[in-house]
């Protein structure tokens, strides 16, 4: 029987609940496929910084790399919020880990699902036939650059008084674009064979490289996508006003994280964002949501992204496509059956067709 080693990381707030699901959704494909998933749980994020100080201890990021792959959930919440810049933050061991791994590719399928089309503040006529993906860079960019904050003269308002200056530099090198746009390129092959790059050309030089890179390695080895540009202030826009439009985005860092909650919300709920995040070694499979620390520990999170994350750990790196195809299946099932979590309730759903946590897992895992 194949075994896979796993290293789980519960995080955050509504971590831990979610990511319960996930391991239960786990051990029921492997329970049906013949393929044993160990879990062994590691520490990140504000619980790692409470037991150790750090957000990405050492045995943590040891246990990733050793593992076949990482199953994470959600990090961050108040009680570690600061502006101060020297104290740790629990972001930093998700960024940490991302660049540890080299995780460049993100992945972010948003996806429509029927049955949850009234759940979305969008008209039904604007979000039919919605199936795109984001392809984020994941490894560079603001979110990685040079990063300062320090008094001096010129920080200093009118008064005289010197003030505070602060510095986060935006730096891509030429490679690092090429391979997120083969990325995006190699899935729009696999999907209907159209990558819209987003950036801001017309105010940016690191947009204006990406543009001519992107176009190089279009032109030289994708002639059969279709490719668009467009600035990333319109594709706010029209991912609200026309979705279906798009198939593949491929954007730098921030814009991808931005855009990728955005368009969360077509689906009605950003409980339904599943991702993969890829490199060239072990890959890491995360909800694109937070810790929701307002609903921690109340058991009404929704599982659902977690669980549709499990599916993407199947498919990109167990190459599982039959387990992955029947999480899918089981999740359409379930909401077909009515079922719904708070966030994707809406008011024709009866109060008794309205699940907390473990229900909704255990719902899925029967269908498996
Ligand atoms: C995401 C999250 C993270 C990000 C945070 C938690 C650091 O918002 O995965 O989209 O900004 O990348
Ligand atoms: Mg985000």
């Amino acid at each position: 029987m194949p075994a896979y080693k796993m290293c789980c990381l519960p995080g955050d707030g509504i971590g831990p609940e979610i990511i319960a699901e996930g391991k239960k959704v786990l051990a029921a494909v492997g329970a049906r496929f013949g393929v044993d998933f160990a879990c062994e749980d590691a520490l990140i994020g504000g619980a790692a910084i409470d037991a150790t100080g750090e957000p990405l201890p050492a045995a943590t990021l040891e246990a990733a790399q050793a593992s076949d792959a990482v199953l994470l959930a959600a990090v961050g919440g108040p009680k570690w919020d600061t502006t101060d810049s020297s104290k740790p933050r629990p972001e930093q061991g998700l960024l940490g880990i991302r660049k540890a791994l080299g995780l460049y590719t993100n992945l972010r399928p948003v996806q429509i699902f029927a049955p949850l089309a009234g759940a979305s503040t969008l008209k039904p006529e604007v979000i039919d036939g919605v199936d795109l993906m984001i392809v984020r860079e994941l490894t560079g960019g603001l979110y990685f650059g040079a990063r300062h904050r320090y008094y001096d003269e010129e920080g200093a308002g009118p008064d005289g008084t010197p003030g505070q200056r602060a510095v986060d530099t935006l730096e891509y090198r030429e490679y690092e674009v090429e391979r997120i746009a083969r990325q995006a390129f190699e899935a729009a092959r696999r999907r209907r064979g159209h990558v819209t790059s987003v950036d801001k050309a017309n105010v940016l030089d690191t947009s204006r490289m990406w543009r001519e890179v992107v176009h190089r390695l279009h032109d030289a080895e994708y002639p059969d996508v279709t490719l668009d540009d467009m600035l990333v202030d319109n594709t706010a826009m029209q991912l609200i006003n026309r979705p279906a439009f798009f198939d593949v985005v491929v954007t730098e860092n921030m814009f991808g994280d931005i855009l990728s909650d955005e368009a969360a919300q077509i689906t009605g709920s950003l409980g339904m964002l599943a991702s993969a995040s890829l490199g060239d070694g072990v890959a890491l499979y995360e909800p694109s949501h937070g810790s929701a620390p307002d609903i921690a520990g109340k058991g009404i999170a929704n599982p659902l992204a977690q669980i549709l994350s499990v599916e993407m750990m199947l498919r990109y790196s167990f190459d599982m496509g039959e387990a992955a195809d029947a999480v899918h299946a089981a999740v359409e099932a379930v909401l077909d059956e009515g079922w719904r979590t708070g966030d994707i309730a809406d008011a024709s759903t009866p109060t008794d067709h309205v699940l907390g946590t473990v229900a909704m897992g255990d719902k899925v895992v029967e269908r498996i």
